[in-house]
């Protein structure tokens, strides 16, 4: 995208002030958190009313229950079923798509930050019937390492239109991508709106930016797999896989991963499935890393019987 255009666009805006975080769970709480601390009138919408009470009592995340007045909607609600976390689902999204449609006013953003599968964010715009500006801006959001791997670290961004994307990018504040100098100078001098101040990089679709949060994901599981994969190669030769993995380590490009339990919880089994169901052609070697996950995870628990048999 143009510079120029960015810029004329940033001079043209109202501000961004009432922002609905859409989901309060591991990741939407801290973005709320985030969102309040930039200074922006922050409010919160979780279906489950435990979360929003905990939101509200604890971190002074305001409840709203009608969409009218909001300005930006940055939605971070799960994207798997109910009751299976590596299974992709987003009707949850759906609906809440429809209750936006329904209740806000025309021309406002709508970001997504949930992980969803290629082809969802243009769905939810055509849902909106093209009166909101949508962006997908997935997260890469680590509990583990929140200091320095949390809500402010550097993300994808793609919107459906030019326009969308100009909005997103005005709102998350990544303009450093795409723009000469003077203009950079013309936007960090510009007071007159807020932002998050967090950089992004955009992509000129945004079928790509879903794919990028997917892939990532896909990718991990690759490397995961490959450990235990080699894990059991060990066992099966009688060879310490953790001098191996030492010993391989040392090598400047290559970093071999420790197999754990399984490869678990509710974003990577499930970000992989959404990247193999993203195309009719799939990735062969993501199909057997799946199968070589599912042969550890029986590895594992034959293992635990028989250490289980042995103490007894
Ligand atoms: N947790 C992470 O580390 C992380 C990192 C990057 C991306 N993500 C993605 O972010 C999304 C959310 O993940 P999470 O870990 O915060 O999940 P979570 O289960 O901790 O929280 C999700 C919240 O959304 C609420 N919710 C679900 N459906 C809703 C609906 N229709 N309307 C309103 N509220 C609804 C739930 O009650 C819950 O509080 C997922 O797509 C996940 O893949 C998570």
């Amino acid at each position: 995208m143009e510079a120029e255009n960015i810029i004329n666009h940033m001079k043209d805006e109202s501000s961004f002030e009432k922002i609905l975080v859409i989901g309060l769970g591991q990741l939407g709480l801290p973005v709320a958190k985030y969102v309040k601390d930039k200074g922006f009138d922050v409010y919160g919408y979780d279906s489950n009313p435990l979360v929003m009470d905990n939101a509200e009592r604890e971190h002074g995340i305001k409840k709203l229950e009608n969409f009218k007045d909001v300005d930006v909607f940055v939605i971070c609600i799960s994207t798997h079923k109910e009751n299976d976390v590596s299974t992709p689902q987003v009707d949850g999204l759906l609906a809440l798509i429809r209750k936006i449609s329904k209740e806000a006013t025309n021309g406002k953003l709508v970001s997504i930050e949930s992980t969803i599968p290629r082809g969802t964010t243009r769905k939810m715009f055509e849902i909106l019937e093209h009166r909101f500006h949508v962006v997908h801006a997935p997260h890469r959001w680590y509990a583990l390492e929140e200091e320095v791997h949390g809500v402010n670290q550097l993300r994808v961004i793609g919107g459906v239109c030019d326009c969308c994307l100009r909005t997103g990018i005005r709102f998350y504040d990544g303009v450093s991508h795409g723009l000469e100098k003077e203009d950079l100078e013309y936007y960090n001098g510009n007071k007159s709106y807020k932002s998050l101040g967090i950089p992004m990089y955009s992509v000129s679709s945004v079928e790509l930016a879903e794919l990028t949060k997917i892939i990532e994901n896909a990718d991990r599981y690759l490397q995961i797999a490959f450990a235990e994969d080699l894990y059991m190669f060990c066992k099966a030769n009688q060879i310490s896989f953790g001098e191996l993995r030492d010993a391989i380590n040392t090598k400047w490009n290559v970093n071999i991963l420790e197999p754990r339990d399984g490869i678990g919880g509710h974003c990577i089994p499930k970000d992989t499935r959404m990247f193999l169901e993203s195309s009719e052609i799939k990735s062969k070697i993501l199909i057997a890393a799946q199968e070589v996950d599912k042969d550890y995870r029986k590895y594992i628990e034959r293992m635990v019987k028989d250490i289980n048999q042995i103490n007894h």
